[in-house]
């Protein structure tokens, strides 16, 4: 989607994003309160990022649970393009999921779209760096912990081979004036970008049953044309969750992103990398002199650190609180502030790292040995 105040697309989103008009616009469904209930008490530790409406919007996601209520279940798909080092943002997607896994018991299938950063022409990486960085993001998702038996790692390159069957029958369905009308493909746009949607269409249909996907919001135009053509081919629609972007440390507009490396936090920054971004950059809703602060407080909304805190960082409902509340009244300084954030990001990024380096022997499994990973290497893809 773009206007001029903002664009959403999966690869651009710049501008203060209006989230009410892309449901709209995209046409999904904010999560309503009965919705987000339900989920809440499923999610337990992870239920404060639907109450905080991070994950916003949907598509069927009350399908997906009634399938999940009467038995029937539901598998988990979602995904990374491998085009550089992960940031927080990347990752809170394959956190949330695992969480999603662990209390749905479900199947999770992780496309790794080596295929799709090797293509995108801006981004001018060789097919050499895109296999580079699908090894060391891969690491991170698995550091996520994620079940080995039940979560299968799709490596474009080394898997749609296998599945071109499946893969061409979507193709067929998929025509030129709707990705252009998707996507804004143009007549410079290289064959390889406008045969990719079917490709991350693809995991949606390896079963046959409903699948829901966890993204943020800027992936949902692949299951537009996705449940524009599962059923024409026997399958289930895609549902969707979809969540808000973690802002660049420089303000709440735009999303944090890869190609700008001092906005993001990126998964290997180390503690002093960590500290200086967050001091030196992270946009501040405090004020210019610590008097004006005291007298005048802070503002939470426009104010970086807090906006991390409140979108992934502290999950307890009343330490946020009181922190806003310290903040607005100009108890709590920005410095001080900060500190709170630099504290919690740094341990975040110790644990993770801790996990990253037990998955190094792990990744076979979830490419190859693992319960679920066989049994797709086995499926016959002719046969579907
Ligand atoms: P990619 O690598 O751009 O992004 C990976 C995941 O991170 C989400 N994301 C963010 N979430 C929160 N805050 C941000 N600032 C932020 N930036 C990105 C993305 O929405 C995504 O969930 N084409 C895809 C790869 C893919 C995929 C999928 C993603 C293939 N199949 C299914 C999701 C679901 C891509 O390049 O994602």
């Amino acid at each position: 989607m773009t206007d001029k105040k903002f664009v959403v697309t999966p690869w651009e989103v710049t501008g203060r994003v209006d989230y009410d008009r892309l449901v709209r616009e995209f046409g999904t469904q904010h999560i309503s309160p009965e919705l987000a209930t339900r989920l809440e008490e499923i999610l337990g530790p992870a239920s404060y990022l639907v109450r905080r409406r991070i994950f916003f919007s949907h598509r069927d996601l009350d399908l997906a649970l009634r399938d999940y209520e009467k038995g029937r279940g539901f598998f988990l798909y979602t995904g990374r393009g491998p085009s550089g080092p992960m940031h927080i943002g990347h990752i809170s997607q394959f956190y949330f999921t695992k969480l999603l896994q662990d209390k749905f018991k479900t199947n999770v299938y992780i496309q790794i779209t080596d295929d799709e950063k090797f293509l995108e022409v801006k981004r001018n990486l060789s097919y050499m760096d895109t296999q580079h960085w699908a090894e060391e993001n891969m690491l991170d998702i698995l550091a996520t912990g994620f079940d080995p038996d039940r979560t299968f790692i799709i490596q474009d390159t080394e898997f749609v081979g296998h599945s071109y069957p499946l893969i061409l029958k979507i193709a067929k369905r998929i025509n030129y004036n709707l990705t252009k009308a998707v996507f804004g493909f143009t007549g410079e746009t290289n064959v390889g970008m406008l045969f990719y949607p079917s490709i991350q269409i693809l995991p949606s249909l390896l079963e046959k049953r409903r699948c829901l996907i966890p993204a943020a919001i800027d992936q949902d135009p692949y299951w537009r044309i996705q449940r524009d053509i599962a059923e024409g081919l026997g399958y289930f629609k895609a549902a969707a969750i979809h969540s808000k972007f973690l802002p660049p440390l420089t303000g709440t507009q735009d999303k944090m992103s890869s190609s700008k490396p001092e906005t993001a936090i990126y998964l290997n920054d180390d503690d002093k990398t960590v500290r200086r971004k967050i001091n030196k950059r992270a946009f501040s809703g405090g004020q210019a002199t610590v008097e004006e602060h005291r007298r005048l407080g802070g503002n939470p909304d426009t104010d970086v650190p807090f906006q991390w805190l409140y979108m992934f960082f502290e999950p307890d409902d009343q330490k946020l609180h009181k922190i806003r509340e310290d903040y607005r009244s100009g108890r709590l300084l920005t410095g001080e502030l900060k500190e709170i954030l630099t504290e919690k990001v740094i341990g975040f990024l110790h644990e993770h790292r801790k996990r990253r380096d037990e998955a190094v022997n792990k990744v076979r499994l979830f490419k190859h040995d693992g319960a679920l990973s066989q049994k797709m290497w086995k499926t016959d893809f002719e046969k579907l």
